[in-house]
């Protein structure tokens, strides 16, 4: 088939480039000239790992283009997706100007029919939103149908995840987008991955009910591990136990610094605004989002009990980006932890695997190292904020020998706290 994707960053891309992998003809559109042109040197604009491979083999089997010409990118393609940002506008509200911007401009160009697909995370009502603005901008009456197909990769994983995902979700309002949307992903349907038909406004609801559900269950085990620290029980002892009940399951029980990044802050936020706007309680939402942000200041809270006041003192820590494998630092925990550091007056030196260009756009001052023991020498504690494999079986004996004061306080309970005190390190984690 012959796809658009409009909107090349995170979702865009891999979305596009899978679909190429699976033998379609994609063109990636994206206003940003300077990521466009990037992109056609086979200079990726976020770290991903296997996607810059993949990019370059469906480039040179002439499967997958770049342009930043929307009119060109759409003419011959059955299938346009949008997958432009979506963030948080005013009151939490989903900022949907990218996605009617590009609604206005496919009304202007639309000639044949296609069907346009949201694959942004998109508040319920959007898709026939764009319906209508298409609609009144068409010069030319073609015909054309809207579907909704929501995206639920993982950064990190992204293209394993869009490859074998658990579900794909298409939400239809016509036979021929359905099947359209059916030949598109039967490949995956080949592979047993699921594919469930809905109609529109549950396939948008069903994305923001998913992101919101393990939200909730990250924020559950949080606010689970601060009662487990006052009564003397192990959250991750406490979470074994739990997970092994097939209705609860082992993931997303890991206590620690909390959710962040691109998605979840902004979809919770999205759904209290929705629920509110539709007169429904969101305090479950909400509770959520406040247990999240209470997280990372208890981390700070700990390292101020720990050294006494952070005055002047020097903290070591490890891991930037929100998750690992990823360069991603949009709502990334260690920004409002590095932040409250800063405000508390310490001196902060980090090191991430490959996060530290995007944290410089954030704190361009703080120091960065070369390697995760080079920030160690004199520090009086370390933190350890993202869990890197590289972070998991560190030297203990070497970083007792750096720091100045033998803190390791451990922001997601990946260290085994008799090992780490075996050493002469004094072991602080979340919940134990
Ligand atoms: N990042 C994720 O892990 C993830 C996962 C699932 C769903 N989503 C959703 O997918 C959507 C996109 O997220 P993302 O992380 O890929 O965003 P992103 O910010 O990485 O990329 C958006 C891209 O859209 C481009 N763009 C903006 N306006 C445009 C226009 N008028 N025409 C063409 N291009 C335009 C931007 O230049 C940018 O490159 C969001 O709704 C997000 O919630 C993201």
């Amino acid at each position: 088939m012959r796809l658009a994707i409009i909107g090349t960053g995170y979702v865009g891309l891999v979305t596009g480039t899978c679909l190429a992998t699976l033998g379609n003809h994609v063109a990636c559109i994206d206003i940003d000239r300077e990521k466009i042109a990037r992109l056609e040197k086979g200079i990726m604009p976020i770290y991903e790992p296997g996607l810059k491979e993949m990019v370059g083999k469906n480039v040179r089997e002439s499967r997958l283009s770049f342009t930043t010409s929307l009119a060109e990118g759409i003419a011959e393609a059955d299938v346009v997706f949008i997958a432009v940002g979506t963030p948080s506008g005013k009151d939490g509200k989903a900022d949907l100007t990218a996605v009617e911007k590009v609604a206005e401009a496919l009304g202007r160009s639309l000639d044949s029919y296609k069907v346009i697909v949201t694959k942004s995370t998109v508040p319920v009502g959007t898709t026939e939103r764009v319906k209508g603005i298409i609609e009144k901008c068409q010069k030319k009456k073609a015909h054309f149908d809207v579907a909704s197909n929501p995206e639920f990769l993982r950064e990190g994983k992204a293209i394993k995840d869009f490859l074998n995902p658990d579900r794909v979700v298409v939400g239809v309002s016509s036979p021929k987008a359905k099947e359209v949307m059916e030949r598109l992903y039967r490949p995956l349907q080949r592979v047993n991955r699921p594919i469930i038909f809905t109609d529109i406004r549950s396939s948008e609801l069903i994305k923001y009910a998913s992101n919101a559900f393990l939200a909730a269950k990250i924020s559950f085990i949080n606010q689970i591990s601060r009662l487990a620290e006052k009564v003397g029980a192990d959250i991750k002892q406490v979470a074994t136990g739990m997970g092994l009940d097939n209705r609860i399951g082992p993931r997303f029980l890991q206590a620690g610094l909390g959710y962040g990044g691109s998605c979840f802050p902004k979809d919770v936020r999205a759904l209290v605004h929705m629920l509110k706007e539709n007169s429904c309680s969101s305090s479950i939402m909400e509770a959520v989002e406040q247990v999240n942000r209470e997280q990372q200041q208890i981390l700070v809270h700990k390292a101020k009990a720990a050294l006494g006041s952070l005055k002047g003192k020097s903290i070591a820590i490890w891991g930037l980006s929100f998750k690992p494998d990823t360069d991603d630092m949009r709502e990334a925990p260690s920004a409002a932890i590095i932040g409250a550091l800063l405000k508390e007056g310490a001196s902060v030196s980090v090191f991430d695997p490959v996060a530290m260009e995007e944290a410089k756009k954030i704190f361009p001052s703080i120091t960065y190292g070369d390697d995760p023991y080079a920030i160690l020498k004199d520090a009086h504690a370390l933190i350890l904020i993202t869990e890197w494999d590289e972070f998991k079986e560190p030297d203990f004996k070497r970083v007792r020998s750096l720091l100045k004061a033998p803190f390791i306080i451990d922001g997601r309970n990946i260290y085994d706290p008799q090992e780490v005190s075996s050493f002469g390190l004094t072991y602080i984690g979340m919940g134990r």
